[in-house]
């Protein structure tokens, strides 16, 4: 929905009723011995890295190797900014070469689960020798700095391996999320003019094999910029080999050596292209940099996980994601962390996968989405209370707004009450955490992503970019560059400049609502599309679907408007119930009084609709659009190519019969 400028601000503001009370300080223990100890320390260096930018960045980014200083920390000519100007550094010499000198050497860098249960573990000489012989084989394939290459694989060591070897010759990855289809490949190619493309046979999920090798021969089919395939076997079926354009990963490997220095690219050189679908039109190929992409997750991983050395660290994100980028790949390693993958689906082949890993491995950190703790809420805590969680000190989520029931349910059955949780705002844009608590320091309330991270600042401002006052709902943008930013949508500075510079000029557009309480915390309401605009009142759709999950008997809700003579827009809820709880009549009436009293009347669901599931996108964020039609009685005719479960979509259209 469009916001009405002609309409008065008061009128136009996004209107927040949800007051959430809780509020919960960093465990003493925590405090003492984290990096940034109280919340004085926070805000003398918040302050620094906003007054001082250049002071505050450039001393993040002493502590990584640059084979060539920077002459200049930051260059803003809106809206594009550069970052450590004439700087050269090379990212995979960063994340493995910079610790073979020090004890880091032979410690785990990546622990590995599939899912079917082998287990790998890459110490850092050992990931760093096959990101060396990798990259010899790029080289080989004709593959060099510059040159786009599509990585289309599963959650295993070797797509971490493939990311390090192009950041290491200076070619430009770009990953596709292994659930994507053919289409999405071949648009992807198109759009970024790959070369070469690595992916594997097929890959295990839910028990069966999803066949990756086919999808790329399908997205080949016909012609494209690709030239060469390589095929990293680990499925084991059958699969055709193209003659002249597939080869095999592990027979590549016989004719390369062992030794390939890292390429210094320029700080500004670009490191990958990842796609990612807009609410409207093709995907946007978000592109990132060398040299401040590396500071900022440095830097996040560091403040926001508060690692510790000896700590096992658990971001269960694909890698197809942006997150699986940053905090499960680059950040982690750039701090020489140990970094946990696991292949699979969360309730394969039970419920319990998780807790499990958790277990066998005595996992320290568990970053995680909200999306995945409604499913655990579902699911029941059986499958929590049958391990032991006590090695957990630390839980962080992202994604989507964690309703405050979820949160408390994450702090308590999967932290014990004693781990801080970190809500980290950010986007694929943003490339790092932007908006979250520092966990020795900030004190937390349940769904609040609390305060912005160093350097960022952040706003609430009304449709004429006025900041708006506490507790008044608005648009959420970011005031000034920051290192890990965007640079460019690839090939496309016009909508680059228009999709995030041209509302507010100056101001990076972040595309979501949000309100700041009056301790300056920020509550993050969702994508601006998705408010509700009910008789004259503009309601964010998390705050009702909040106000539905804090029932005992709800798992999860989605909420959208129909249009509605009347009030313009009525409100439709989809509900699942949790595990074991009969739908009826009497509990519709009860969860519409149940918002009213939590949110007030104007918020009460006109219909209420229980469901099986909600349609997700593969990256589990609830698709509102496709539920927008299916709630004002239309047939689905919308792009349906990221739905995670179409049979959801079906089962969804009879949920009220
Ligand atoms: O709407 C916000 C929501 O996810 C969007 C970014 O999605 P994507 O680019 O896929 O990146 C996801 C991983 C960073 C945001 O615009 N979002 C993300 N994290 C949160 C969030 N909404 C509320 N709270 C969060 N912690």
């Amino acid at each position: 929905m469009k916001i009405d400028h002609s309409a008065s601000p008061a009128r136009t503001n996004i209107e927040s009723h949800l007051k959430e009370k809780r509020l919960f300080q960093p465990p003493r223990e925590f405090a003492q011995e984290a990096r940034i100890k109280n919340f004085a320390q926070y805000q003398r260096m918040y302050r620094e890295s906003i007054k001082s930018p250049g002071k505050f960045w450039a001393r993040e980014a002493n502590e990584l190797v640059w084979r060539k200083r920077w002459r200049k920390v930051v260059e803003w000519k809106p809206p594009f900014a550069k970052w450590f100007i004439g700087g050269q550094l090379n990212l995979s010499e960063n994340c493995l070469d910079r610790h073979l000198t020090t004890h880091r050497r032979n410690k785990a860098a990546i622990l590995w689960e599939g899912e079917p249960g082998e287990r790998r573990t890459l110490t850092y000489q050992q990931l760093h020798r096959e990101v060396c012989r990798f990259a010899n084989v790029l080289k080989r394939n004709k593959i060099g700095k510059g040159d786009r290459v599509i990585i289309y694989m599963p959650t295993i060591p070797e797509v971490a391996i493939a990311m390090l070897a192009c950041a290491r010759i200076g070619a430009v990855h770009s990953v596709v999320f292994g659930g994507f289809s053919a289409d999405s490949i071949r648009d992807r190619i198109a759009d970024s003019g790959a070369i070469a493309l690595i992916t594997a046979d097929g890959s295990y999920r839910r028990g069966g094999i999803v066949p990756l090798k086919k999808n790329v021969d399908d997205a080949l089919s016909g012609g494209t910029s690709v030239k060469r395939v390589i095929v990293f076997q680990r499925a084991h079926t059958e699969i055709h080999m193209e003659e002249g354009r597939d080869v095999w990963w592990h027979r590549e490997l016989e004719y390369v050596g062992g030794d390939c220095p890292p390429t210094p690219v320029d700080s500004e050189h670009p490191l990958y292209i990842l796609y990612t679908s807009g609410s409207t039109g093709k995907p946007k190929g978000i592109l990132h940099t060398t040299g401040g992409y590396l500071v900022g997750i440095y830097s996040t991983t560091k403040y926001v996980f508060d690692l510790r050395d000896e700590d096992i660290y658990w971001c269960t994100a694909d890698v197809g994601w942006v997150t699986g980028h940053s905090y499960v790949v680059y950040g982690p390693l750039a701090n020489g962390a140990t970094t946990l993958m696991y292949e699979g689906a969360p309730n394969w082949p039970e419920p319990d996968r998780f807790w499990r890993i958790i277990e066998e491995n005595r996992v320290n950190i568990l970053y995680t989405a909200p999306t995945a703790i409604r499913a655990f809420i579902r699911w029941g805590d059986q499958w929590v209370k049958k391990h032991d969680l006590s090695s957990l000190r630390l839980l962080g989520t992202v994604g989507e707004p964690i309703n405050p029931e979820a949160w408390m349910w994450y702090h308590k059955t999967i932290g014990g009450g004693r781990c801080p949780v970190v809500d980290t705002w950010w986007q694929t844009e943003t490339g790092a955490i932007m908006i979250t608590p520092l966990p020795g320091a900030i004190p937390t309330k349940p769904g609040s992503a609390t305060l912005p991270f160093f350097g960022v600042d952040a706003a609430i401002v009304d449709a004429r970019g006025k900041e708006v006052g506490p507790n008044v709902g608005g648009k959420l943008i970011i005031r000034r560059p920051w290192p890990s930013m965007l640079r460019n949508i690839y090939g496309d500075k016009e909508r680059y400049k228009k999709q995030y510079w041209s509302e507010y000029p100056g101001n990076y557009l972040t595309g979501d609502g949000a309100r700041r309480d009056q301790d300056g915390y920020f509550w993050i309401v969702g994508r601006i599309d998705d408010v509700l605009n009910v008789a004259g009142h503009r309601l964010g759709t998390s705050e009702i679907e909040s106000a539905l999950v804090s029932h005992a008997r709800v798992a999860e809700a989605a909420v959208v408007g129909r249009p509605d003579e009347l009030k313009g827009q009525g409100v439709v809820a989809f509900v699942t119930l949790k595990a074991g709880v009969e739908a009826s009549n009497d509990l519709k009436g009860e969860l519409r009084e149940h918002v009213g009293r939590h949110i007030g009347a104007i918020a009460k669901p006109d219909e209420v609709r229980f469901a099986e599931a909600l349609p997700k996108t593969r990256s589990g964020k609830i698709m509102r659009r496709l539920l927008k039609e299916i709630a004002s009685g239309a047939k689905v005719t919308g792009d349906t190519t990221t739905l995670e479960d179409f049979s959801v979509l079906a089962k969804l259209a009879q949920s009220d019969e």
